[in-house]
């Protein structure tokens, strides 16, 4: 691929609130590989030191379930959601301190708000869901598109479009796409303080720039390098089947990952006609 190679000051907000400026170098104009350190920071991965933020998770399985442990250990204010109401929640809220709520609740209630459900499910979701969130919420998709083993078919998926786009159309708010490439084990027993060697890197994709430093300083409250990922049509660079997909990369890793991703979705990532099997077996 001809490298145009661009200089360029890139503002990554830090753990502690402090701002470093990187320069770097742009590739091709395909994504800005940003990998933002927190150079004030030796802590440790579970020491939060960014403001409480209030955060809505809609979905509580095992990458929402996670979520809500790991931020409401952080400090976070969490409002948790599933599709069977708060009261199949209880036991999640008791454990986390988290608050169980619907989702719509949820929606509304965070200045961040995951979504992280099955991508079958999002049409499911109320159709208003963010209708009076304010417009600066910054929604992350976590989704895969899984069409032999779980979703069946999602024509327009099928036909081209990044998953978080399919998404962020459904839910009519524009997504950041993150933790989608990481298991939920390792969110949650991974993190490691800034700085330490093959510190596990996350891949952070999205249209808007305020919200994705938002969710990169979350990534490194978590414990884990963020690396800015390009615009969300450059989504398809970290969707299942690309090398940084659960391969749990450092940056340099992840972003050589991004840059060799291949587009082409290959037929175990394409719907079959007999989709959607299950997990131990895949139509
Ligand atoms: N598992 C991983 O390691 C992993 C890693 C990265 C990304 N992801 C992706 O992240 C997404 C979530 O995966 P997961 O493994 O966490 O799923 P999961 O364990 O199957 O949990 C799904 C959650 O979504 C909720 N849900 C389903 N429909 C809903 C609706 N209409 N409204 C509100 N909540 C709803 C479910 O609630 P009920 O139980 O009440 O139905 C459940 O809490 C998927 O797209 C997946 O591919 C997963």
């Amino acid at each position: 691929m001809a490298t145009k190679r661009i200089r360029s000051k890139i503002r990554c907000a830090t753990g502690n609130g402090a701002v470093a400026s990187h320069s770097l170098q742009l590739s091709a104009g395909f994504f800005a590989g940003v990998l933002c350190v927190d150079v004030n920071r030796g802590g440790q991965a579970n020491h939060r030191q960014e403001k409480r933020m209030k955060i809505g998770i809609i979905g509580a399985g095992q990458i929402g379930g996670t979520l809500t442990r790991r931020f409401t250990q952080l400090g976070h204010e969490v409002f948790v959601a599933n599709s069977r109401g708060p009261a199949s929640l209880a036991a999640l809220a008791k454990e986390t301190g988290a608050k169980a709520v619907t989702a719509a609740e949820a929606a509304r209630a965070g200045e961040v708000v995951v979504v992280t459900i099955p991508e079958a499910k999002i049409p499911n979701l109320p159709k208003d869901l963010f209708q009076g969130a304010p417009p600066e919420v910054v929604v992350v998709d976590t989704g895969n598109y899984y069409p032999r083993e779980r979703d069946g078919r999602i024509q327009e998926i099928e036909d081209g479009t990044t998953e978080s786009r399919w998404v962020e159309r459904q839910l009519g708010r524009p997504v950041i796409k993150a933790f989608n490439n990481i298991y939920a084990k390792h969110l949650l027993e991974r993190g490691r303080p800034a700085g330490t060697p093959g510190r596990i890197a996350l891949p952070v994709a999205g249209d808007d720039a305020r919200a994705k430093q938002v969710v990169l300083r979350l990534i490194d409250e978590l414990g884990f390098d963020g690396v800015d990922a390009g615009a969300l049509d450059e989504s398809w660079r970290q969707q299942p089947g690309t090398p940084v997909y659960t391969h749990d990369f450092d940056a340099a890793g992840v972003q050589r990952g991004l840059r060799e991703a291949k587009k082409e979705r290959t037929p175990q990532w394409r719907a079959s006609q007999e989709s959607p099997g299950s997990f131990a077996k895949p139509a």
